[in-house]
């Protein structure tokens, strides 16, 4: 059986930020169920603005290529002011480069999708990366993370303390494999 490869994309600019603790969480749960795995920390690709005819950087390049080399996606995003962060919606702009591959964008990828909040808006972020999947006419699977309070359940030093989260971040994991294998069989 061929082995799918999973990329993790998201973080924020927060060195050892909550997103990107629980993303490497859900990224081992992947590796765990067989997948090839890369992490893309948004902070560590320093991506410059998305501009149309902008020479693309290391970064972006490494982005776009990590994508389209893609069966499946984990994406996690802070929510900031009721969405996801500038930082993360730039990384999927810029994902507009994928517009002149066959097939476009994301078409028979899959993406599990998780959202740290401060508050209880987690899923509102998780609304807003859903529609941009669609867009991108890639798939989503059914379970979804919208995090509430992320910082009762993570530590500062990033110690996933919560074991529910820890479960919930392993079946994602999982889940995106499960399904990425069974999308990329058919493609
Ligand atoms: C600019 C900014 C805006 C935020 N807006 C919200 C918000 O609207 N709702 C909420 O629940 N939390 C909000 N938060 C809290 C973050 O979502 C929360 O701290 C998150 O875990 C940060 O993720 P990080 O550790 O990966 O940076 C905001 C934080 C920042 C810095």
């Amino acid at each position: 059986m061929k082995v799918v490869k999973v990329v993790g994309m998201g973080g924020s600019m927060k060195p050892g930020s909550t997103s990107i603790r629980t993303l490497e969480a859900a990224l081992h749960a992947a590796a765990a169920a067989g997948a090839e795995t890369e992490l893309l920390d948004i902070r560590l690709l320093d991506l410059p603005i998305y501009t149309p005819d902008l020479e693309p950087t290391t970064g972006v390049r490494r982005l776009v290529e990590a994508v389209a080399a893609a069966d499946g996606l984990l994406w996690c995003s802070p929510v900031y002011h009721g969405s996801i962060s500038g930082a993360f919606k730039n990384a999927l702009d810029w994902l507009e480069l994928l517009s002149s591959r066959e097939p476009k964008y994301l078409t028979d990828k899959v993406v599990g999708l998780i959202s740290t909040a401060g508050g209880v808006q987690g899923l509102q972020a998780i609304n807003t990366m859903e529609f941009v999947v669609r867009a991108l006419r890639g798939w989503t699977v059914p379970l979804v993370l919208p995090l509430d309070r992320t910082w009762q359940a993570i530590d500062v030093d990033g110690t996933i303390r919560d074991e529910g989260l820890k479960n919930k971040l392993w079946q994602l994991g999982q889940e995106v494999v499960r399904a990425a294998s069974r999308l990329s069989a058919r493609a």
